[in-house]
């Protein structure tokens, strides 16, 4: 008798595919986030090159009370992509300090990385109630009306800069869409900068960074059985300034075919070909304001460090976009 084997395909195992069978070519970069992804990401926050972790921290730490008090009474704080939640101590301790009850919702894809925000918030502030969320964004926002009462939603890091302008927008739009009046959203994004800042944030002297990105095809060699020479790829970073973005490419060193593994299929590169793997919007306070309103939202506050590096932004429901979904109704 021949057992057959039961192959599961991975549900990203299509955009893969497509991805790489498109001119030119590219990867999702919510890709990167497996385990060993996730450390190289932590490792990247303490770079020297990459200031934006230290710098979102910076505004944190010096207006963690201005942004709780901007954010009103009777707060349970909510934040997507919390990750171990290593930068909001910050804010929930400022919380903790003026109202008498405080919840948080750490939301997240990764189980994991849930847990230990858990035990880093429960330690670092014994006094705020910790109720992990995990869910995944493509299945949209529906868990924020299942949290009762007012909320200010995080989204920090820049991880907004991942989404290009249209998709950013109907993100932003969707999470809109589950928060009432009174609620707020505090954003953060970094900022337009020198080319000669920006580009060793995204390619540091270590090459941690290149390992990160990198490491997607070490992923999919693992999870898909693809047959990707990981050294055969170069890590490129590159600021385009058109379009205000900083881009992260693997670019192949030779002409190769490469099996795709469980997808049954093979893919070509020319030599010096690239794979388009991340984008990391930079945005003015301008462009900012323009996503925001275009999400129905209305930019209240923005709170910068002192090298105007990067913006927190503070955001409310706009009152206008509450008509439009009133007047819908009837
Ligand atoms: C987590 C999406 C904000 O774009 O700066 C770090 C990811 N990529 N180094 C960013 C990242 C390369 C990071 N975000």
């Amino acid at each position: 008798m021949i057992a057959r084997e039961l192959v599961v395909i991975p549900s990203f195992a299509r955009e893969v595919e497509e991805g790489l069978s498109r001119t030119p070519k590219s990867l999702p970069s919510k890709l990167f986030y497996d385990g060993p992804g996730s450390v190289l990401f932590e490792e990247i926050t303490r770079l020297p090159e990459y200031y934006l972790t230290r710098t979102e921290l910076e505004i944190l730490r010096t207006r963690a009370d201005e942004i709780a008090l901007a954010a009103g009474p009777n707060i349970a704080v909510v934040e997507l992509g919390a990750g171990t939640a290593t930068k909001t101590t910050t804010i929930l301790r400022a919380f903790a300090g003026k109202q008498i009850r405080t919840s948080y919702f750490p939301v997240d894809i990764s189980p994991s990385a849930l847990d230990d925000a858990k035990i880093h918030i429960t330690m670092q502030c014994p006094t705020v109630r910790v109720r992990p969320v995990v869910a995944d964004f493509s299945e949209g926002f529906g868990f924020l009306r299942d949290i009762p009462g007012r909320k200010l939603v995080l989204y920090l890091g820049s991880s907004i800069g991942n989404f290009d302008p249209e998709n950013a927008v109907s993100m932003l739009s969707e999470v809109r869409k589950q928060l009432s009046q009174g609620d707020s959203l505090l954003l953060g994004t970094d900022l337009i900068k020198p080319s000669a800042i920006l580009i060793p944030a995204y390619d540091d002297a270590r090459g941690i960074t290149a390992q990160f990105n990198r490491n997607i095809l070490r992923r999919l060699n693992r999870e898909l059985g693809t047959g990707f020479y990981v050294n055969a790829f170069r890590h490129v970073a590159c600021w385009n300034a058109v379009r205000s973005r900083m881009e992260m490419h693997l670019q192949s060193q030779c002409r190769q075919t490469v099996s795709l593994g469980i997808l049954g299929s093979k893919v070509n590169f020319s030599g010096g070909e690239r794979i388009h793997t991340e984008n990391s919007y930079k945005y003015t306070t301008d462009t900012v304001n323009k996503m925001l309103a275009s999400a129905g939202f209305s930019l209240d506050e923005t709170w910068f460090d002192h090298r105007k590096w990067f913006a927190l932004n503070l955001a409310r429901v706009s009152a206008a976009a509450k008509i439009a979904d009133d007047s819908a109704c009837g």
